[in-house]
């Protein structure tokens, strides 16, 4: 007989499974890759493989396997330094905080800055690092409605203490852009203070892929940043842009960024490198921008089940677990990693296939995969 504890978490776990959203492991398969956030494979690319490896191998500091300790402790020394520099300088501001991923950075600035008194306003459809940032902060907490600036406006109208507005400049799930512009120089009349997870945007937007912030020329107006390095720069980690004192601040405060270990050296070569490797390829950007469109034109005749989309993450919507599943399976069994997300990680109703573009898809591969969804979805 299973202790009582399990026997609560085997409920919970057959609800999952009678809802048809039990999660499970699965193994990426020879299948044409249509769902990772390898934008521009720079995970797979074996020149920026070999550099960092050569790189690593031919640095002088700290060649360790492990970084020893957390960053306050053992774990920092001059190449931690010298890349935040950088990442300063590229993103055009003054200090920049590496994270060991985009889920700590996000934890970090929502959970520390704002204080008891404050308020945290967020998009409905942020990522959960930013719901679980703002739900371990002593401030008060509410959400807008997606990309709607009159609602965020009323929400601010009627916050107290300092404002903090947190939205991703390209959204994880729908893949649409948030109305970066707008939102900025409203948090700018008001006094917030803006937060933008660049997630998605990193490396695919921007000179040397340093975001749409940058693109846009708004790093003055949006005083909190956050890139992460898991998706179009083919590594991980995060670093938070910012000025000074919020720097020192996380650095104080922020329990996600003092109780951990900090990144091993090869961590921080490979997102050296791979910024490195986008100057000296901005074709990559044009090629992502051309499989962009090339989707778009041709699933136009299904474009009333798309969510509008013109970044590498293109959402189709299909209501209900089963159904997703069926056509996920359908699209699998002929070739095509595609996957389905699933309530609970995007609302009843708005159940979906999330399909990610990259440079490495060949124009012949988005061709077949459209047909098979026109034909499967008209
Ligand atoms: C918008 C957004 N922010 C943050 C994260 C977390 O980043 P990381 O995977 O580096 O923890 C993700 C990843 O899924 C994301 O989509």
């Amino acid at each position: 007989m299973n202790p009582l504890y399990v026997d609560k978490l085997a409920q919970k776990l057959a609800q999952r499974k009678a809802e048809n959203s039990f999660r499970t492991l699965s193994v990426c398969e020879a299948e044409t890759d249509f769902c990772s956030n390898d934008y521009l494979g720079l995970a797979q690319n074996e020149a920026l493989f070999d550099a960092v490896e050569n790189k690593v191998r031919s640095l002088k500091i700290n060649n360790k396997l492990g970084a020893t300790g957390s960053r306050l402790i053992s774990g920092n020394h001059d190449y931690f330094l010298q890349l935040e520099t950088f990442l300063a300088k590229i993103h055009q501001s003054t200090d920049a905080l590496l994270f060991n991923s985009g889920y700590s950075a996000n934890l970090a600035v929502l959970s520390t800055l704002p204080q008891k008194g404050d308020t945290i306003i967020y998009d409905e459809l942020s990522h959960a690092c930013i719901k679980d940032g703002a739900r371990l902060s002593f401030a008060d907490r509410f959400t807008f409605k997606h990309n709607d600036i009159e609602d965020l406006e009323r929400k601010i109208s009627k916050a107290t203490g300092n404002i903090y507005v947190a939205i991703e400049s390209v959204y994880s799930m729908d893949g649409d852009f948030a109305p970066l512009t707008a939102i900025a120089q409203l948090c700018h009349q008001h006094g917030a203070c803006l937060v933008v997870d660049e997630a998605h945007s990193t490396g695919v937007w921007g000179v040397s892929g340093n975001g749409l912030v940058c693109n846009l020329g708004l790093e003055t107006l949006v005083p909190i940043r956050i890139h992460t390095y898991g998706k179009a720069m083919g590594c991980h980690g995060a670093c938070v842009i910012s000025g000074p004192v919020i720097k020192q601040y996380l650095i104080n405060f922020a329990r996600s960024f003092i109780y951990t270990t900090a990144m091993p050296l090869h961590n921080l070569v490979a997102i050296a490198l791979a910024y490195q490797f986008l100057q000296e390829n901005p074709d990559l950007q044009s090629c992502i921008t051309h499989k962009i469109a090339l989707f778009k034109a041709l699933t136009k005749s299904i474009a009333d089940k798309k969510v509008d989309s013109s970044s590498a993450i293109q959402a189709i919507i299909i209501p209900g677990n089963s159904a997703v599943k069926a056509i996920a399976n359908k699209i699998k069994s002929q070739g095509f990693d595609v996957r389905p997300i699933l309530s609970p990680t995007v609302k009843a109703g708005a159940e979906r296939l999330r399909i990610c573009l990259h440079t490495y898809n060949t124009d012949q591969e988005i061709h077949n995969l459209a047909n098979l969804l026109v034909t499967s979805l008209a």
